[in-house]
């Protein structure tokens, strides 16, 4: 880390990030399909869940910053989830509404997506997205996933409907002709998972 493209960076977030964090987390638009704006303590909780996950793995969902300005605009990462049972890893990625509409949620899934396969040694990567929420579908199959299973997820005292996309490391291979050169055997192994 720093992981950068094009346009971005992205960066391990901090509390000085808890601004840029409000203006994702307490708004009612973006937060539709987590259902509804989270309030203070759960926006905390929620930074506090990424430094755990940083500390623990050594990812999580990171700050998205434009290169040209140094705002933060975003997030998007690596979290561990369970999906129907199975801990997989996630591409995760929340963007402030200012800044839908320009490609960047989709230029840093991809980094991200890469990030997992070359640096973690995945073998699959998922995106799990709730039945209604077709931004986020379009971005899961714009980095080459398709739906593997459907499933329910209780959230926040609702049962939400998702879809579990996700791309092998072979189809990814074959889709950006890359090596598939990694630095560690397993995620499984380091993790102790
Ligand atoms: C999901 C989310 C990140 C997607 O954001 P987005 O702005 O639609 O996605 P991108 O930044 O990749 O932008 C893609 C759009 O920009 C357009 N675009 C403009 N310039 C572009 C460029 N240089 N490169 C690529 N696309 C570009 C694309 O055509 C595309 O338009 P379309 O969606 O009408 O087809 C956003 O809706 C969000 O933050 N939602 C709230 C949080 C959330 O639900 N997260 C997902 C939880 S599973």
């Amino acid at each position: 880390m720093p992981l950068t493209t094009d346009r971005l960076i992205l960066r391990e977030m901090t509390e000085a990030d808890l601004p840029g964090l409000r203006a994702i987390m307490q708004d009612a638009e973006t937060m539709t399909a987590y259902e509804g704006a989270y309030s203070e303590a759960e926006t905390v909780a929620w930074l506090d869940w990424q430094l755990a996950n940083y500390r623990e793995y050594g990812f999580g969902l990171w700050a998205v910053v434009l290169k040209e300005t140094d705002t933060m605009i975003g997030q998007c990462g690596i979290t561990w989830q369970d999906i129907d049972g199975h801990r997989v890893l996630e591409v995760g990625y929340l963007f402030n509404r200012a800044f839908w509409h320009h490609g960047y949620a989709i230029e840093a899934a991809r980094a991200c997506r890469d990030w997992a396969f070359t640096q973690l040694g995945a073998c699959e990567v998922f995106a799990q997205v709730r039945d209604t929420n077709i931004a986020s579908m379009n971005v899961a199959i714009r980095m080459g996933m398709t739906i593997r299973s459907r499933f329910t997820k209780h959230f926040r005292g609702v049962d939400m409907p998702h879809f579990a996309f996700a791309i092998t490391r072979e189809a990814w291979m074959l889709s950006t002709h890359n090596t598939g050169a990694w630095p560690r055997s397993t995620v499984e192994e380091d993790s102790g998972a």
